[in-house]
């Protein structure tokens, strides 16, 4: 219990944060973006080539719908600077969550990606939770998360942003 209630208080800390510096300032909200994927992916979870190298009978479908959690961080609306046609689509690696692009840990303030970016280059971002990991869908089947799958989930995650705003009246 203790370590829940830890693990939530660090979540909220990073929950809307607000960076500042000379340049400008940005605004960060927490998003959810359901995908839904329909991909093949091995039986064996193990298979080292993630089913590039399996026959028919090897593969077995995932056809599901995921909620991909993430934290969208965009410049003031009062930068110049601003580069309004790019969102940068931060991506974690394996064991990590999407806090890997902003550690909400006193000492890692400064070695904040999303921060830096937004503010010095005044780009947006948008750090993902990967399926499976952090806020985003667990599956309840462990195997179905799998190369095939995440990509897809992330494929997804890109067609949303060129299409869609993801904040109301952006
Ligand atoms: C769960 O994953 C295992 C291992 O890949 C697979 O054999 C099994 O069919 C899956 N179960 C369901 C309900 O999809
Ligand atoms: C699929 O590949 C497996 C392992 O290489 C092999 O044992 C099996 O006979 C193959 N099945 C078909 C239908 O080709
Ligand atoms: C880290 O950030 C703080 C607050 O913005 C600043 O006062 C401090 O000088 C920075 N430290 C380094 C080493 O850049």
């Amino acid at each position: 219990m203790h370590l829940l209630l830890h693990a939530l208080s660090v979540l909220l800390v990073h929950f809307s944060p607000t960076y500042a510096s000379p340049q400008g300032s940005c605004a960060c909200s927490p998003v959810t973006i359901p995908v839904h994927v329909d991909v093949l992916v091995p039986k064996d979870p193990t298979d080292e080539f993630a089913g590039l190298k399996s026959n028919a009978s090897e593969l077995r479908r995932v056809d599901a719908t995921y909620d991909i959690y993430g934290i969208f961080c965009e410049p003031d609306t009062t930068v110049s600077s601003r580069n309004k046609d790019v969102v940068q689509l931060l991506v974690h690696g394996i064991t990590y969550i999407s806090q890997y692009w902003s550690p909400p840990v006193e000492e890692f303030r400064n070695y904040s990606y999303a921060a830096f970016s937004c503010t010095h280059g005044a780009y947006s971002s948008l750090a993902v939770d990967a399926l499976g990991v952090g806020l985003s869908s667990r599956p309840m089947n462990a195997s179905d998360v799998q190369y095939p799958t995440s990509s897809a989930a992330l494929s997804q995650i890109a067609r949303h942003l060129k299409t869609t705003p993801l904040l109301p009246g952006a």
